[in-house]
């Protein structure tokens, strides 16, 4: 080979060696080093329950995609879909049958496509749920896995011998009520179910498995997602000598004893799997989003994996079970603004009461709920809302219990009344059915969709609407919001919790009354350079004529102010 021949050949090889394949997306940082995620604001949508486009009483993708306008002048950056793919619906979609399509009842693949190019048009991105624990019992592999004891899927999922006859391999508990195990009489074994029996658990510890499941999430991305939420994580790995779980005082919602979760939950091995996918997120520059309960905050930052190479968004769900207190939040606060990632808030979801419910006291319900909003929307890290919460919209639990669609509600009545009462329809307008359907909605709308909807709050600029629009705004355009540090300021007041968001020679002074009387409120900004800067009221709550360092609240009054040296 001639020397020119050479070059040119090692020219080509390196051509075809470092060019990034087609999807592959790079990282674009800004000044402070954050990429899109950082600043995002997320919103989770229930899809039954959004817009329904053919009226048969179940929302839809066409649904979603005719509501993107709504979202985009709401300020959402990115939309996390629950479950869509076909499924038996046991589980609301949380049992997949097919990871790859689209159940018909939601739509269809081009349907889907045209979501996510109109989602892109608006800059808004898309992420999937992407439900790595267990598939539902109807999907392929499942069904030949319970074939036969050789069948080519069978070590996909965990079988086992029973004890002795009748007796399931241990004493692990499903979530969702009585044992983990079920009894197959064809092939004599048990298999495992964290969930659902019809919900039975992938088996991670096979390289097909993961391999199968990582390939999902590259078809996802190919078609133009920028991420996944990944349901029920720590339940991915269970210990392979299914050692009985160790008992713990009291009995469950169920009647059952309690358990120690020890060998099913959180084993060490998920961290391997979680840094596996991410290297697969990371050739598409997509965002994996983590369902992670958690008890404490160090434990919660062991998802973003030793060198941040885990998930980039694990959930800060502990949150949602503190006590509604200016103590118990600054506290919080501070934990995770000092644990090391980039924090994650949500203050409701799917699975829990709705924030207007769990807050309220019956007198200044809306007032609490815009606190809310100033609380976490102005907060150091990123935000993931849910559908509705933007309105009020509140628990709408079932009265009885032929009321109830969930099947954990069924199970645990009157206990726990399941979790209907957080999924209901969208409230849109304050005609029928809060104009999400024209045909029968899945769940009933409760009667305060007529002051609480979309259509009323937008002519109201004092809503909970508007408040929500004004607060994304200012996330979106004021830089210490945007990229500033998080500094707690009178740290000694048991009623108004206040910091700052300080970048550069500006900052947010956020002040908020967690407490039913007025209060007022002196700061000296001196100890953070602010002592004699201009202030400026942004937005607050009440009409009161405060401002520079004195600051007045009514009660569950909030107060931001920009300061700039
Ligand atoms: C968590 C999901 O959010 C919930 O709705 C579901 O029932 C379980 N995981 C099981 O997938």
């Amino acid at each position: 080979m001639s020397t020119r021949v050479r070059i040119l050949f090692a020219l080509a090889l390196s051509v075809i060696m470092f060019t990034p394949p087609a999807h592959a997306q790079t990282a674009v940082l800004d000044a402070e080093g954050h990429t899109w995620w950082q600043h995002a604001v997320f919103y989770e949508i229930y899809p039954r329950s959004f817009a329904d486009s053919d009226n048969n009483g179940i929302g839809d993708l066409n649904g979603i995609t005719s509501k993107l306008d709504y979202l985009k002048k709401l300020g959402v950056d990115a939309i996390w879909i629950t479950p869509f793919f076909p499924s038996p619906q046991v589980d609301f979609g949380y049992d997949v049958s097919d990871y790859e399509a689209i159940d018909p009842m939601y739509g269809t693949m081009a349907d889907f496509d045209h979501l996510a190019a109109e989602s892109k048009k608006r800059d808004v991105r898309l992420i999937l749920d992407f439900v790595v624990n267990h598939t539902s019992d109807r999907h392929k592999w499942f069904i030949d896995s319970k074939s036969s004891r050789t069948s080519p899927h069978r070590d996909w999922y965990i079988w086992r011998d029973g004890k002795s006859e009748r007796q399931p391999p241990n004493n692990w508990t499903s979530t969702f009520g009585l044992s983990a195990w079920k009894y197959d009489p064809t092939t004599k074994q048990y298999y495992y179910h964290y969930f659902y029996p019809e919900q039975p658990d992938l088996n991670w510890r096979n390289p097909a498995v993961e391999k199968a499941m990582f390939d999902t999430t590259r078809f996802w991305y190919q078609r133009g997602v920028s991420g996944f939420r990944l349901d029920a994580v720590d339940t991915m790995y269970e210990d392979p000598g299914l050692k009985d779980n160790p008992p713990a005082p009291g009995i469950d919602k169920f009647g059952r004893p309690n358990t120690q979760e020890k060998y099913n939950k959180k084993l060490p091995e998920i961290h391997g799997a979680l840094q596996r996918l991410r290297k697969v997120a990371d050739e598409y520059n997509a965002v994996l989003i983590g369902e992670t309960w958690t008890t404490d905050v160090s434990q919660l930052k062991e998802y973003y994996g030793s060198n941040n190479n885990e998930l980039q968004l694990p959930m800060d769900l502990l949150l949602n079970g503190l006590p509604f207190s200016a103590n118990v939040y600054r506290k919080h606060i501070a934990a995770m603004d000092s644990a090391g990632g980039w924090p994650v808030y949500v203050i409701t979801n799917h699975d829990i009461t709705r924030s207007y419910t769990r807050y309220a006291d019956g007198k200044h319900n809306d007032e609490i709920a815009k606190l809310m909003a100033a609380f976490y929307l102005t907060l150091r890290g990123t935000a993931i809302m849910y559908y509705g919460e933007e309105l009020g919209m509140e628990n709408n639990d079932p009265e009885t219990r032929d009321q109830v669609q969930d099947p954990v509600g069924k199970l645990s009545w009157p206990k726990d009344k399941g979790r209907d009462g957080e999924r209901t329809p969208m409230q849109w307008t304050s005609g029928t059915n809060a104009g999400f359907t024209t045909g029968k909605p899945w769940l009933p709308v409760p009667a305060s969709a007529g002051t609480h909807n979309v259509a009323s709050e937008e002519k109201d600029a004092n809503s909970i609407l508007s408040v929500y629009r004004h607060l994304l705004q200012m996330r979106h355009t004021e830089p210490a919001l945007i990229e500033g540090d998080y500094i707690s300021v009178n740290n000694d007041d048991s009623n108004v919790y206040a910091y700052m968001r300080r970048y550069k020679n500006e900052a947010m002074l956020v002040v908020l009354n967690f407490s039913n009387a007025k209060r007022t409120v002196k700061f000296d900004l001196a100890p953070q350079g602010f002592a004699s800067a201009k202030a400026a009221k942004t937005l607050s709550s009440s009409a009161s004529e405060s401002g520079g360092t004195t600051i007045a609240l009514e009660p569950f009054g909030f107060y931001i102010e920009k300061l700039t040296k």
